[in-house]
């Protein structure tokens, strides 16, 4: 799709701009021109998004963009295997942003990347995809929704069980009042991982632009143990495996619960009770958040609750990862990848179903909203920040030790100052990627 006088852009005003209706919104794309995307970060997840989007006949993947040449490489063979025609390499995401034929971008970077490139790629004019968890801290997320509404571009969040057919058809049940009134759900991750073992500073490998990987975050040494994929498990770039995996469920969760807000309270206890190596977050975790008490007629506050065993390979209600949903008058009990079961009173089975996550209807959701023929991102960054915002604050309140109160219109923690420091980040001085904003 290249910016042709057949496309609209017709900048949606206000709060919510991304999922208005197409009525009073936007056609951002022609029906039948290909959507021309960068993929930026094609690692692990990144290589799963080039893939599907190289075979798509209704996109054209016109780069790739790694600051790890060998990924780089790849990258490239895997968009001409599947389309037949090179992509650009670049390993300078400006060069993505600064070329006007390019409709949107998909940013599959580690988390400490997704807010900077986001906002950068939105004031470029660009639709944004992003990876889960949305944002590195709760200030970031809030950044990414106020550059959504400033720039009226789209923004999906890659929290996937939002598009897949057999979830949503559980949360619909649900949610149109089956098992009665829902005020708990809970989320769970239990799965064995593996040790990232101790290591120490050493040079990064010469395909590796480091600078640039580790990008706006504080320079820290480079050690082996950051990557693939790994440093997840480190402050400066990650959110623990609560923002992993944890937050797909978690992100269900408050799906099926209804709350369409922060939470006002929260705990949480945990610690690496199992691994004894580099990892900086707990490798078990529980977190309760209470919200708000909702407004007339239910007029009850909510809670949700936060399961994490990393050391632990054995399912809760049949299901390794999982929502469970709890109503006055029965239970569904949601498996992330699996599928669900709908309990009615006395625990009497009502329905259940099975069922894979689909990421290729999450992208289909997401060109079809740039088309205009369909109205709603399943993953906005509404949702995309309510659910990151969970992860982030069951991550400051088990680093504080401490019952946080929390503001949902202000964001900010009001009772412990230690922890209202962690709401925001601190950033590399004078990089060029820092979010406008954030002090
Ligand atoms: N939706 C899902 O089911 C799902 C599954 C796995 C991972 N993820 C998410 O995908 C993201 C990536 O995870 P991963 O395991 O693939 O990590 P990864 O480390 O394998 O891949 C990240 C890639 O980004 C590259 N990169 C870093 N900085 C960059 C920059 N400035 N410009 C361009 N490229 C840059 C790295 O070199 C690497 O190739 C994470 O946010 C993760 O949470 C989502």
């Amino acid at each position: 799709m290249s910016t042709t006088p057949r496309r609209e852009f017709l900048r949606a005003a206000g709060w919510g701009a991304a999922t208005m209706s197409l009525s009073q919104q936007v056609v951002h794309a022609a029906p039948n021109e290909r959507c021309v995307v960068g993929v930026i970060g094609p690692g692990g997840m990144g290589t799963v998004h080039t893939r599907l989007l190289a075979s798509r006949q209704d996109v054209e993947v016109r780069y790739v963009c790694d600051v790890d040449q060998s990924r780089l490489e790849k990258a490239g063979e895997v968009v001409r295997g599947a389309s037949g025609k090179a992509p650009r390499q670049t390993t300078d995401l400006r060069e993505i942003l600064a070329d006007a034929s390019v409709d949107a971008v998909f940013i599959a970077t580690p988390d400490h990347w997704h807010a900077p490139a986001a906002i950068l790629a939105l004031d470029a004019g660009k639709h944004v995809y992003v990876e889960k968890p949305c944002s590195h801290n709760i200030r970031e997320g809030r950044l990414m929704a106020d550059a959504v509404k400033r720039s009226g571009k789209l923004l999906q969040v890659g929290t996937q069980s939002r598009s897949t057919d057999v979830v949503r058809e559980g949360i619909e049940r649900i949610r149109g009042g089956e098992i009665g009134e829902i005020l708990v759900a809970k989320a769970w991750n239990s799965q064995r991982r593996g040790s990232i073992g101790k290591t120490q500073p050493s040079d990064p490998p010469n395909q590796l632009d480091y600078d640039q990987w580790v990008g706006p975050a504080p320079m820290v040494p480079y050690r082996s143990n950051l990557l693939p994929g790994v440093w997840r498990w480190w402050h400066n770039f990650g959110c623990g495996d609560i923002g992993n995996d944890g937050v797909h469920d978690i992100d269900v969760a408050l799906w099926g619960l209804g709350v369409e807000t922060h939470p006002s309270k929260v705990t949480c206890l945990g610690g690496k009770y199992f691994f004894d190596d580099d990892q900086e977050f707990p490798d078990t975790q529980y977190a309760v958040f209470e919200y708000p008490q909702a407004k007339a007629p239910a007029n009850r506050a909510k809670q949700l609750i936060f399961e994490q065993r990393i050391w632990s390979p054995y399912p809760q209600e049949g299901y390794d990862n999982g929502a469970a949903f709890y109503g006055t008058a029965g239970v569904l009990i949601l498996g992330h990848t699996t599928g669900w079961r709908l309990y009615g009173p006395r625990m009497k089975l009502i329905a259940e179903k099975t069922g894979r996550v689909s990421l290729p209807a999450h992208h289909s959701n997401f060109f079809a909203c740039l088309r205009g023929e369909q109205q709603q991102l399943n993953a906005d960054i509404h949702v995309g920040h309510r659910a990151a915002t969970i992860v982030h604050l069951a991550n400051i309140a088990n680093r504080v030790g401490d019952v946080l109160h929390f503001d949902p219109d202000r964001e900010r923690i009001t009772n412990n100052m230690a922890g209202d420091a962690l709401v925001k980040r601190s950033y590399r001085d004078g990089h060029w990627a820092v979010p406008q904003g954030v002090s």
